[in-house]
């Protein structure tokens, strides 16, 4: 196969990137990136000089590179390009609008024009908004509650739009929290784990017992993996990893591999419109034969063993432009 990954060189795509070059000795790849503030090749350098991985910077809302990289007729477009931080959204939520709706919908055309024959458009459970019990399936309302969760609610349905008007053949995946290697220092992990590594304060927002439903990348890579292969078109996949923490459990848990105590936790004014809880159900994707491998203990541990062995790659990242935009709190809003 050939495919066409957009926002391969973030954390999810590149993961997946790596996972897909790996597993299928004949697959090819060309990847579109704008290498936006978290797209970075650094991630992708082992796989550099496959010949069968190429790298085309440009953004997915530019309808030129979309429709020369389309006009290849890619067996499947890929998804990922995102602005996907919440904290982002609340402060600069018009840049989410643009990426994550428009580029969504410049892809989709590019696919309805050159006939296209898979289009996975990567979500998130977000779309759903925060549940109290139990779990949303497929079949749930939209409930988005951020600028970020709203705009990809809102790419979904133009996409699902573009396959109901246009027969786009779209496949939706809606994964929950993921963590690993990769990941840009500003989500709860990597931002906790390396906050330590430096000997500094964890900023734990409210209360710290909001809920996540916590997935490791590779486990979401191989369920996209089952999408693209064993997925119906027009269908949604949830994606979970089943290990439900709130984001205290997940600070002891960091805080206890590093030998660190609870002194290090600052308690600081929560995120507005912070969801309690997400919760999936992704029986659907099971049925398609995946279900996740990777321990969460274990993948947590290997994922603080990365970030301690890898800490070139986070602290270029966090003593530049990271610092400059974490000046900015929400005492603004
Ligand atoms: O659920 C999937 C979503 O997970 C993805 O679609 C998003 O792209 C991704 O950012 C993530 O959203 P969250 O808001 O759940 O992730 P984040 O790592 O920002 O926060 C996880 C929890 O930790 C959340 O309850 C807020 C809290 N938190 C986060 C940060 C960055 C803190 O208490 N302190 C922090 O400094």
């Amino acid at each position: 196969m050939n495919l066409l990954v957009t926002g391969g060189a973030g954390f999810i795509g590149s993961n997946f990137i790596r996972y897909i070059l790996n597993k299928y000795p004949d697959y090819k790849i060309i990847n579109l990136d704008a290498l936006k503030y978290s797209g970075n090749l650094e991630n992708l350098k082992d796989v550099d000089k496959n010949p069968r991985y190429g790298f085309v910077k440009g953004d997915i809302c530019d309808k030129k590179v979309v429709d020369f990289l389309a006009k290849k007729r890619p067996d499947a477009i890929i998804n990922f390009s995102a602005m996907t931080h919440v904290d982002r959204s609340i402060l600069e939520p018009e840049e989410f609008t643009k990426t994550d709706i428009l580029g969504v919908q410049t892809l989709l055309e590019a696919a309805r024009k050159y006939k296209i024959d898979l289009f996975i458009q990567i979500s998130t459970d977000e779309c759903y908004g925060s549940i109290e019990k139990g779990s949303f399936t497929e079949e749930s309302t939209l409930s988005p509650t951020n600028p970020y969760s709203a705009s990809k609610a809102g790419a979904d349905l133009i996409a699902l739009a573009y396959y109901k008007t246009f027969n786009v053949p779209v496949i939706i995946t809606r994964s929950s929290n993921n963590f690993g290697p990769y990941q840009y220092p500003e989500k709860l992990i990597p931002l906790f784990i390396t906050n330590l590594l430096e000997d500094k304060k964890i900023p734990l927002y409210g209360d710290g017992k909001h809920k996540r439903d916590w997935i490791y990348v590779l486990d979401n890579c191989e369920a996209i993996d089952y999408a693209i292969h064993y997925g119906k078109i027009g269908e949604i996949y949830n994606i979970s990893g089943n290990t439900e923490k709130t984001n205290l459990e997940i600070t002891a848990f960091i805080l206890n591999y590093l030998k660190k105590d609870e002194t290090y936790i600052e308690f600081v004014k929560d995120r507005p419109g912070h969801d309690r809880r997400y919760s999936l159900n992704s029986s659907k994707i099971k049925k398609l034969g995946w279900s996740p491998k990777y321990k969460f203990d274990d993948a947590l541990e290997y994922t603080i063993e990365w970030y301690k062995n890898n800490q070139s790659w986070w602290k270029k990242i966090k003593s530049g432009e990271f610092l400059e935009y974490y000046k900015k709190q929400y005492s603004e809003i």
